[in-house]
């Protein structure tokens, strides 16, 4: 696996090297995308929905290859490959974004959407995300689209009913600082790590648990080691298919649209199945893993966390705006109730 990555990544460098903006073979240019999921997940059949598209208009000049399973690196990596210009593309959490990107910061503000409508009611008014996805593009990239990533609680080793029950807990967040301070406020002890670590972690007692979606436990096999899985539901986080802005900016305006368009529909496919593959993987986890999913009083959760709101807000101007947009979304949702 390793020695396979190395033989990408050194094909990919020199690619680069020899024609200074991605690889061309056989006259056709090939674009790479990265993500962090198997070839089963939701967005890997969005992603091969993208390819299709863009290659049954473009084909003959592009040739789309999707890396999954993290073999061109973990997140953090493959955000600094497309930022470079070595592969063109990565599919990333926004918690993975936040270092290179300050605005995306507020997905990991636990409790930030009222509810699973407004989270979508949010990323779907593309008017208003657009403007969030230029607004990164001194980063040496820009979002194209967003993918469902569901809602993220916690998991472990042991129940987690109430949020006592997390204290002295190592839990396992992404690799940034916002959900360090989360995992914090709830009283446990924030583990940051690579995604592809966290089942070795679990499993060697390194840490006692972690937080994610339901197809952790599955595609990621993480309820083979950890079997109980408490709704907790701190954030909605999504992750975007980002792409490297001098790519975006070297399309002429007709391919730039083939490519938004085929971003758009990968969003489609990926929300669709991603519907079905939660309920897919709450069955398997349940019959054939042996995990026990559990209900909690949510709002005990949300009292203890609610403090980080006024504090990421001061700390980050960036957030801001955003906030308030989402502030107002919520607020729209609570008069049609
Ligand atoms: C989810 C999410 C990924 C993220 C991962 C993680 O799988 O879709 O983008 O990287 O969680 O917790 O690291």
């Amino acid at each position: 696996m390793i020695k396979k990555a190395a033989a990408v990544l050194m094909a990919a460098a020199m690619a680069v090297s020899l024609t200074g903006c991605g690889s061309i073979t056989s006259g056709k240019r090939i674009i790479r995308i990265s993500h962090a999921q198997s070839e089963t997940h939701p967005e890997h059949l969005g992603l091969l929905a993208f390819k299709e598209y863009v290659e049954e208009r473009l084909g003959d000049k592009y040739e789309v290859q999707i890396f999954p399973n993290e073999i061109l690196g973990s997140a953090q990596k493959a955000i600094e490959l497309t930022q470079t210009g070595a592969i063109d593309f990565v599919v990333a959490g926004t918690a993975n974004l936040e270092t290179f990107a300050d605005v995306y910061e507020i997905f990991s503000m636990p409790y930030l959407f009222d509810s699973e409508d407004v989270y979508k009611t949010v990323m779907e008014d593309s008017d208003y995300m657009e403007q969030v996805y230029e607004s990164t593009d001194e980063a040496g990239f820009r979002v194209v689209t967003w993918y469902n990533a569901g809602t993220r609680n916690f998991y472990a080793k042991t129940p987690i009913r109430t949020p006592e029950d997390l204290k002295g807990k190592k839990i396992r967040v992404q690799q940034s600082p916002a959900s360090v301070s989360m995992v914090n406020s709830f009283g446990a002890a924030a583990a940051p790590m690579g995604f592809g670590e966290v089942y070795t972690a679990i499993q060697q007692g390194v840490i006692d648990g972690a937080e994610n979606n339901e197809l952790a436990l599955t595609n990621n096999k993480h309820g083979e080691v950890a079997k109980y899985y408490s709704y907790n539901k701190h954030q909605m986080v999504p992750d975007m298919l980002v792409a490297n802005l001098k790519f975006l900016e070297g399309l002429s305006p007709e391919e730039y649209q083939i490519f938004k368009d085929a971003a758009a529909l990968s969003t489609e496919v990926e929300m669709k199945e991603w519907d079905k593959s939660i309920e897919e993987a709450k069955k398997i986890a349940t019959e054939d893993m042996g995990v026990e999913f559990i209900d909690v009083d949510v709002d005990a959760f949300k009292e203890k966390v609610l403090p980080l709101h006024e504090k990421m807000l001061n700390d980050n101007p960036k957030i801001r705006n955003f906030y308030k947009h989402i502030q107002t979304v919520n607020e729209q949702a609570k008069g049609e109730e």
